[in-house]
Order: structure tokens, then sequence, then C-alpha cells
């Protein structure tokens, strides 16, 4: 075992958490409820937590130990996708989850905090190791940062690990995000923080790593030379969920783009490290990140697209407009969709556009990268070979990230029979009839590897910086443009600019 060999990593394969606590800030919180609890109880229910492993949520909330684990029980019933309830191992886990009021502000908040965690390492054997988990609104991170320091609860004693998460947004421009950066590490080592992205630990995400370099077929391919351009979309049709507040201040861009996308298309678009590993996987996503053509700002108009939905129908159902969901302003220029073309400036990529698009309330839920090959040099068979409208499309791979996990590639094949006619054929994989396991939430994935302390998928400030720095121009520019909007109805595929936008350079969005 070696290092070197990307298999044969200890840390990530074994995955053994030592006895420790988890202390959840924002406990009260959607993520807590939806995510997080959820999450962790499919770990204690695949054995994956230390005995005593012991959870101390945090929020403003008066409530005590009781009303805590019952609202977590309730959220965790219903939240739990593809795990069954167990009463019995709900009452065990329970007995792992404290709650403490209080205000961030109030330093009585962190030593209530430091007493409950040396009475656990003695009660729960949790060896004095903590994770904090930051899920408090963006506003409060810096708060809750200084409060650890003060407390003294940042830096464990003896062999003990302190780390912490950070969830995004990480900022809300290049200046916040430096900035909230200073205030981490006031604090914390780099090597204590973790910052969040969880398209990171979806499964599909990590796969594009074992498609790309655990086969020798693919990358030859994978440049200038053959493939035409690549295509990203992220689509909900969900609207905003009670987050209008929220969401009216981020945006599709802020939202969806600049973190999750650009990691993904990172993720499709970098080099191969040398091993897998956090240093050399992080450094090629970041130096990819940084080879991104930051648009000017006559450029932009061009080549982004911002949208935001008015009312529509989707299977008889009449749905609200963005500017009439609760909390939202009548007049709100906020972007519920973003669409942008980015360029990667280096040997491999040079001239091959990257299109992504991210959007609510969309025709469906579904989340892909479509990379589309050259059509062949020459036409060897007659136009009248034709079978079908498409049969001339190039071949085309696409990475299902969800909801139908899986991988497929379009070729070209004849139609049995005497005559030489052709016809697009699919050569598909899917994750759950390949291998009959379910796929573990991308919040599982990134809590034990917090817990244990690898950082391979958690995001790095230099990456974040170069992703703000990506959407910079485009976020100035937006915010000086007024839109009219509405542009997409409610349950479309979004504006007809964006469309516009890939004619342009002679190519179509995909309906996935
Ligand atoms: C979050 C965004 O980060 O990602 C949400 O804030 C979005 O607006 C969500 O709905 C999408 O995540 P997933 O895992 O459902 O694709």
């Amino acid at each position: 075992m070696t290092a070197a060999n990307p298999f044969h990593d200890p840390v990530r394969f074994e995955r053994r958490v030592s006895g420790c606590a988890l202390v959840i800030f924002g406990a009260n919180g959607d993520l807590t409820k939806r995510k997080l609890v959820p999450a962790l109880y499919r770990l204690a229910y695949e054995r994956r937590l230390p005995a005593g492993f012991s959870i101390v949520g945090n929020s403003r909330t008066a409530m005590g130990d009781d009303e805590f684990r019952e609202k977590m029980r309730e959220a965790t019933k219903s939240f739990l996708e593809d795990t069954p309830f167990d009463e019995d191992l709900w009452r065990e886990f329970a007995a792992g989850l404290f709650y403490i009021a209080g205000d961030l502000k109030d330093p009585g908040c962190y030593a209530a905090i430091r007493t409950k965690l040396e009475e656990l390492e003695q009660s729960r054997q949790t060896g004095g190791n903590a994770l904090f988990y930051l899920s408090t609104q963006p506003s409060h991170y810096a708060t809750a940062i200084g409060g650890l320091g003060a407390a003294g609860l940042a830096k464990g004693g003896n062999g003990q690990w302190r780390r912490i998460v950070v969830e995004k947004p990480f900022g809300h421009d290049l200046e916040s995000a430096r900035e909230l950066e200073r205030e981490i590490h006031k604090v914390f080592a780099e090597e204590q923080v973790y910052r969040i992205d969880h398209y990171l630990g979806k499964e599909t995400v990590q796969n594009i790593l074992a498609f790309r370099f655990g086969n020798g077929i693919f990358e030859p391919l994978w440049n200038r030379r053959y493939v035409n351009h690549v295509q990203i979309t992220a689509a909900e049709s969900i609207g905003v969920e009670g987050r209008g507040a929220y969401y009216q201040e981020a945006g599709a861009l802020r939202d969806m783009i600049q973190n999750h996308l650009l990691q993904v298309m990172a993720t499709v678009a970098m080099e191969p490290p040398a091993a897998f590993e956090a240093q050399g996987v992080r450094d090629e996503r970041a130096k990819l990140l940084r080879s991104i053509r930051i648009l000017k700002p006559e450029e932009v108009l061009a080549n982004a697209v911002s949208g935001q939905y008015g009312e529509g129908r989707v299977g008889g159902q009449v749905l609200p407009g963005f500017r009439q969901e609760p909390g939202v302003s009548p007049n709100a220029q906020t972007d519920t969709y973003a669409a942008a073309t980015f360029f990667v400036d280096n040997w491999r990529w040079a001239g091959v556009p990257f299109y992504i698009r991210s959007g609510k309330r969309l025709a469906k839920r579904v989340t892909d990268i479509a990379i589309q090959f050259n059509s062949a040099p020459h036409a060897v068979f007659s136009p009248q070979a034709r079978d079908a409208a498409p049969w001339s499309e190039p071949n085309l791979l696409v990475l299902r990230v969800q909801p139908e996990e899986g991988i497929s590639l379009r070729f070209l094949s004849k139609l049995p029979g005497s005559g030489m006619k052709l016809r697009p054929v699919t050569m598909d994989f899917k994750y759950g009839s390949s291998f009959g396991v379910r796929s573990p939430a991308a919040y599982e994935t990134l809590l034990i590897d917090a817990l244990t302390g690898d950082a391979t998928l958690y995001t790095r400030q230099d990456m974040v910086e170069a992703s703000w720095q990506a959407v910079h121009p485009i976020m100035s520019v937006w915010g000086n443009t007024k839109f009219d909007f509405p542009n997409y109805a409610a349950g479309s595929w979004g504006p007809k600019e964006s469309d516009d936008m890939l004619a342009r350079r002679g190519h179509t969005w995909r309906t996935p």
C-alpha cells in the first residue's frame, strides 16, 4: 500500500471514525432537518459511526434535549428516502443527541458547549474530539468562529482534534469570501477547515474521476481535438420552497453556478492528479478554475443569460411566478435561471465552449453533463442512409448525475435489413441496476470525510476565489442591467435568450 496508489489510500477506504462529537450551529434550520441528521442516522444504520458518537445542536430557539430529539425524529422519518426507520436504532442514536440553546453573540453559549463537550468526553468516550458545523445564516459565521476561538474550543489538547465545516455560501462575492477567510484563519489552521460543496460528495460526480482516470480509453479523447463542446445542466422543477428571502438575494448564478457547477466543470476538465489524495486532487481542480477565461464586461450579455420564471402551468396545475412567491418583492430582479458560456484557456481545452445552465421551476429535475464530440471528418454514407432526423448527430457522452444516475454513449448503428440505413443508438450504464445497492447521499460521504480528516472532496480557498472571479463580471454587469422579467414560464426549459446564446456558435441545448 503506497500513498501514490489511488486505490489503496488507507484513510479514504477504511474510514475509521475515532470517538468524537459533532456540534451543529443552526440546528433548528432546514439543512439540519433535511440533510444532516438524516445522513447521520443513515451512517448509524450502516454502523459507520463510533460508539458514543454524539451530536450537540445549537440555535437560539429555546428547547430541551427531548424536544430536539423529537423534532429530529420527525425530520429523519420524513426525509429518509431509502433507508428503513428503525425505532430501536433511533433510540440508541437519539441517546447521543443533545441541544444547547444560545445566542452566538453570547460567550455563555460557547462556555455551555465547552462544558457539554467535556461531559461527553467522560460519559460517551468522545475522546475530546469535535467537529463544528456552521449551518447558520452566513452572516453569523464570523461571530461563531470568533466565539469558538475566544472560548478556546478551536484547539484540542493532547492529540485531540478539532475541525470546522463551513456550509455554502462562502461569501457573496470575492471580497466577502476573502473577508470570511481572514476571520477563519484568525482562529483555525487551514488543515482544520472543511469548506463544503455537496455536489463534490455526490457519487456520480466522484465517478467522473473514476471514469476519466480509472480507464485508458476515454482520456485520449478528452480534449479540444475530439470534444466539440460540453453542456452542464442542473435543472430543478421545484421553486424556492419557502426560501424566497434568501434566494431573492442569491439568485441562480450565486446559488448553483459559482459553487456546485463550476466544481463539476472543474472535475470534468481538470488534469489527472498523480494520486487520489486531497492536495493533488484539489490542486488540479484549482488550476482548472484559475484557467477559466474571465469575461470582459462588454462580453457578458452575449455569454451569460439571466432568467426569471413567471406563472406557468404544469400538469394542469397553475404555478405562481417567482415574484408571487412568499418573501419575494414584486419587482425582484433575481435570476432564477442562469446560463453562461465559459472557456478554459489551456492547451487541452482552448476554444471548446463549456455551456452551463441552472434554474428553478424548469420542466424537470435533472443534472447531467453532456460531452459532445466532433462529427466524423468525412461523410462515407450518403444522405439517403439517414433513417431518422437526428442521424447525423455526433457522438454524445452523457454523465447523469441525478436522478437516473448513470452514463450513456450515443453512436450510429446500422439498422437491420439489406440496405445501409443508420440510426443513433445508446449504450447505457445505470448505477442502480449495475450495482444493486443504494448510493450514499452526498452529505453522508462528506460527513464521514470530515470526521476522518479527509479533505479531498472539500473545496479550498483558492478554488472558492477562482470561481468567484469567474462569475464576478457576470454579477457586476447583471447588477447594473434592468431585465424585463419574467422571461420564462414555470415548467418550461428557460428563456429563449439561452437558446440564442448557443445558436450563435451553432449549438443547441439538449433536452435531457
Ligand atoms: C443548494 C441550493 O446548494 O443545492 C439549492 O442552495 C438547490 O437552491 C440545491 O436546490 C440542489 O441540490 P441537489 O442536491 O438537490 O441537486
